[in-house]
């Protein structure tokens, strides 16, 4: 009954759906990364800046694999539409709340895919007077960079495929799954979306 239901409507389970990347096999790498940047930030009390809000799955679980003291602020950014995305132009929502000025700032973002977005972004806090800038990544779509972004602590490499999942979205859907796949179809995919209540 109640059980049915529930698998009938399993988003984890859905058949458009291809794990490329299991659980396990995060959080294996999450605790590898935090230990890393423990030992390099011992000391330093670091800044992770999240950028919503796909890294907040990934942000989230690697500070509690950090075992130093250390902050933690989100910004919010946006590319242009695609007719500019060569300018690399990128938008600011949502600003940090304080000064980053000789602070040990580490960038905590979800994919780096064109680099246009990260590139904006890591430029823009250098300009600010932090210590040092760098970047963890959890996945990089390396086949596709436009512009060259060192990431300084990388979860995995993929392939150039859409991925969703552990914070990656397609048009705001599978955010929760908890593990990366790809997505097969994804006109099936806006497609099986309820529109109305049940
Ligand atoms: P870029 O590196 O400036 O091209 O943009 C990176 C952003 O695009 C990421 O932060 C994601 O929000 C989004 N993105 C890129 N590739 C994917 C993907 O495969 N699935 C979901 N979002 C993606
Ligand atoms: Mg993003």
């Amino acid at each position: 009954m109640a059980t049915s239901t529930a698998q009938i409507h399993s988003e984890f389970t859905n058949p458009n759906l291809e794990v490329l990347i299991s659980e396990a096999q995060i959080q294996e790498r999450i605790k590898e990364l935090g230990a890393q940047i423990a030992s390099e930030y011992a000391g330093r009390n670091p800044l992770l800046i999240g950028v919503l809000k796909g890294a907040t799955f990934f942000l989230s679980d690697l500070l509690r694999a950090i075992d130093i003291p250390l902050g933690i602020e989100f910004m919010a950014i946006s590319s242009y539409g695609s007719s500019t995305r060569t300018s690399g132009e990128v938008r600011i929502l949502k600003d940090l709340d304080v000064p980053i000025e000789g602070r040990y700032i580490i960038v905590v973002e979800d994919i780096v895919d064109t680099g246009l977005t990260l590139s904006y972004l890591l430029a823009n806090l250098k300009s600010r007077g932090a210590a040092s800038v760098k970047l963890v990544a959890l996945l990089d779509k390396y086949e596709r960079r436009e512009r060259e972004v060192p990431i300084d602590y990388l979860g995995f490499p993929i392939p150039d495929h859409f991925v969703v999942g552990y914070g990656l979205d397609f048009a705001e859907r599978y955010r929760n799954l908890p593990f990366i796949a790809v997505l097969k179809n994804p006109d099936a995919a806006q497609l099986e979306l309820p529109t109305a209540s049940v």
